[in-house]
């Protein structure tokens, strides 16, 4: 699941860490607390990781810019309102919600994030 723009692709890989290790979480029966915590950590590491985007679109003159922006926006969307799904339910119920992060930012990656990365790697 790469760009090919290594530091995307570095920040990318801290993300799925962070998701593989919410995955393994809730497999193990580890407590909602911990859980939410690594969840939480997911939103705030990937709202860093948005800005930088932005930011490197904005120095770049990327010309899809403001549509990749709302993409960001509509995922911190999606990921704090399944936040709350995920805390209003047991532990058990959590199985299901499981492939939800991965899902999430998987087909971001691999379409506007792989865009934007040509785009920075094309020559002028
Ligand atoms: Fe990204
Ligand atoms: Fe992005």
């Amino acid at each position: 699941m790469t760009t090919g723009h290594v530091i995307l692709d570095t920040d990318h890989e801290r993300l799925v860490g962070l998701i593989d290790q919410l995955s393994a979480s809730i497999i193990e029966g580890k407590s909602k607390i911990a859980c939410a915590e690594l969840l939480d950590g997911i939103i705030q590491h990937a709202k860093v990781h948005f800005a930088f985007e932005e930011q490197l679109m904005v120095e770049q003159c990327y010309p899809k810019a403001d549509q990749h922006a709302i993409e960001h926006a509509r995922l911190i969307r999606q990921a704090v309102r399944y936040m709350v799904k995920f805390n209003a339910n047991c532990p058990e119920s959590h199985i299901p919600l499981i492939h939800f992060p991965e899902d999430w930012l998987t087909f971001h990656i691999l379409t506007a994030d792989k865009e934007l990365a040509e785009f920075l790697s094309a020559p002028f």
